[in-house]
């Protein structure tokens, strides 16, 4: 998929168009406004492809990425690990990570789950683990952990990321896609968008055992 980002400074899209036309890798795209994010907080990373449309006399500033979900390969073990210990220390998880445990971890998912790196361009920018044999093996596609490194959040990547493991599980058969998720993460929000929501036939429990 190809994510397109438009610097627009003068609100010129919003207000005058509904579509425009570019060229990017010999076809020509059309870019429907609607679809396009238009949020003052992105950041271009340093690979992006820019093109510059001039129309008339305000210049748009389109950036292209190439997003990839592909199965991770052992050589990209570590980077993910960083991601995962970097993205889980944070609000509002906190947690007590340090790489060899992240390393551990991952390593884990490599081997017995189904992990995919996420790329933006060819920058390996996130990574999401399924576990296929949750429940009855081959029912529920379970989401162990998806994480997107910062300067690349809210852009867009995980709604596709999300789309595309529905998409994949669905054509193998799995009924359903579920997950944990923090009651303070913002990514509750996100879930709720894409129809993930709360389940009406399990709930998490847990006991503290520190005193036990
Ligand atoms: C959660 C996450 C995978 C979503 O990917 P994304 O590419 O940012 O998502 P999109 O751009 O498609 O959608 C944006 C939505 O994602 C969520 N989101 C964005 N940044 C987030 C962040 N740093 N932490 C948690 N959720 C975030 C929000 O719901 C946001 O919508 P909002 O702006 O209306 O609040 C990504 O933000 C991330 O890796 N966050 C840190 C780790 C994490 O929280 N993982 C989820 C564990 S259940």
């Amino acid at each position: 998929m190809l994510v397109v980002f438009i610097v627009d400074s003068a609100n010129f899209i919003s207000s005058k168009l509904k579509a425009f036309s570019f060229s990017y890798g010999g076809s020509n795209l059309t870019v429907e406004y609607k679809t396009v994010a238009l949020k003052d907080r992105v950041q271009f990373p340093a690979t992006a492809l820019y093109y510059q449309k001039v129309f008339k006399t305000i210049n748009l500033f389109i950036l292209v990425m190439k997003l990839s979900l592909i199965k991770t390969k052992k050589s990209e073990i570590r980077t993910i690990a960083k991601i995962y210990m970097t993205e889980f220390s944070k609000p509002p998880y906190n947690e007590s990570w340090t790489i060899n445990k992240s390393l551990k971890k991952i390593s884990f998912f490599y081997q017995f789950y189904d992990l995919y790196s996420i790329k933006a361009d060819q920058e390996l920018v996130g990574f999401i683990c399924i576990n296929p044999n949750f429940l009855c093996p081959g029912d529920i596609a379970f989401g162990e952990e998806i994480a997107i490194k910062e300067g690349y959040t809210d852009k867009g990547i995980g709604t596709w990321v999300l789309n595309e493991i529905s998409k994949t599980y669905s054509k193998k058969g799995f009924k359903k896609l579920m997950g944990i998720v923090d009651t303070n993460s913002r990514a509750k929000k996100l879930y709720k968008r894409l129809g993930i929501n709360p389940s009406k036939k399990n709930i998490l429990i847990e006991k503290d055992i520190r005193r036990t």
